[in-house]
């Protein structure tokens, strides 16, 4: 199967589909679960706190926990000291990450008031002086995560996207929303296509609400962009690296989801988390992707409450084993994939 390969610098990605960092969800042991089914070009933990990793968090440190099969990884980093955000760079490069990610797009209050993440996007120059400084710290190839701008009015993103691209990134990725829309409203894909005219050389992947090929497809069509990162979506259809991919070489996707193998994705997931983490943390860290599973699967409500409160490997167990006996639901297979959910609660607690 013969699929275009991207470029980050020197680092070649076998697919343009790349898995997008969602805190708390995009650990190592969901990366692994969806590297084993293919497609997948590139995946990037969730951000860090460039500051916490070079005081040696041991918090921060678990949540860039990887291993030789979860390559290649980019380690998406946040701050606003440049000084900082280069040194964090360089420890990221000697513990083998294969490139670096510069958050400028989280809207959350806490980061934002520090002049980190989405904030970034409000003083194009600074946030300029801030990647170079990244940039020539190290020999990794560096991206940058951004938002379009903070609202509406200041669509900073292209002007920015050419000041990173003359300080030297490999590529950006563009997730079409504002700092202040959060994850309301629609994707703005003319809003990526600005980006995509503004710079020369490099890559710009598309980012937004992507879930199925023909949503790719869209994304493609309408902005012009390089490549797809894909967040919530892969969530809840973790094989749409690999239908992306199975469709560019044949231009057909493939099978559609298949309920066995969605619960077995789900006993995957959870037994690597258990590999990685043990009993207790892999049980606390999976109840939060549950509800996600829980969406396509849907199991019913009683099911549904064992699961987010899950508290053993063998009950765990337990569970896939009756919904494989049970099989799914009526219907099932002829229901569209759900929609993303968003989080939840106001924009100043994420
Ligand atoms: C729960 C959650 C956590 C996220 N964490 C991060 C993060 O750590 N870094 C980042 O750059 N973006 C983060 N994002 C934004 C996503 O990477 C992505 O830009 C956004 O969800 C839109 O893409 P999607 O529709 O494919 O999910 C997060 C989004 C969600 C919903």
């Amino acid at each position: 199967m013969t699929v275009r390969q991207l470029h980050f610098g020197s680092l070649r990605l076998e697919s343009r589909y790349l898995l997008a960092p969602l805190a708390g969800y995009t650990n190592m042991a969901f990366r692994l679960a969806v590297r084993e089914l293919g497609g997948l070009g590139l995946a990037t933990t969730e951000l860090v706190n460039a500051r916490a990793l070079l005081s040696n968090s041991k918090k921060t440190k678990e949540y860039i926990d990887t291993c030789p099969g979860d390559q290649p990884l980019a380690v998406q980093i946040f701050g606003a000291d440049p000084q900082e955000m280069a040194a964090a760079a360089q420890w990221l490069e000697e513990y083998g990450a294969s490139a670096i990610d510069i958050n400028m797009g989280c809207p959350v209050h806490k980061v934002v008031r520090q002049g980190a993440g989405s904030a970034l996007l409000c003083n194009a120059g600074a946030a300029a002086k801030l990647v170079r400084a990244v940039v020539e710290a190290v020999r990794l190839p560096v991206t940058v995560k951004m938002r379009l701008g903070w609202d509406d009015a200041n669509h900073t993103a292209p002007q920015c996207a050419r000041e990173f691209e003359q300080a030297g990134v490999a590529a950006v990725i563009v997730h079409g929303r504002t700092r202040e829309q959060g994850f309301s409203g629609k994707v703005n894909h003319a809003g990526i296509r600005a980006v995509v005219e503004a710079v020369h050389r490099i890559p710009v992947i598309g980012n937004g609400d992507v879930r199925t090929v023909a949503e790719a497809q869209q994304m493609f069509e309408a902005t012009g962009c390089a490549g797809i990162s894909i967040g919530r979506g892969a969530l809840l259809n973790p094989w749409i690296f690999r239908q992306l991919c199975r469709w560019e070489a044949t231009g057909d996707p493939g099978p559609g989801l298949d309920y066995d193998a969605r619960l077995t994705f789900m006993a995957r997931h959870f037994h690597l988390l258990l590999q990685q983490r043990g009993e207790r943390h892999a049980c606390l860290t999976f109840r939060k992707s549950a509800s996600w599973h829980c969406r396509v699967l849907k199991p019913g409500k009683e099911i549904q409450q064992r699961l987010v409160m899950i508290a053993s490997a063998a009950d765990f167990d337990a569970i896939v084993d009756q919904l494989r006996a049970q099989g799914p639901p009526p219907r099932w297979h002829h229901q569209p994939l759900p929609e993303l959910a968003v989080p939840q609660g106001p924009i100043s607690h994420w």
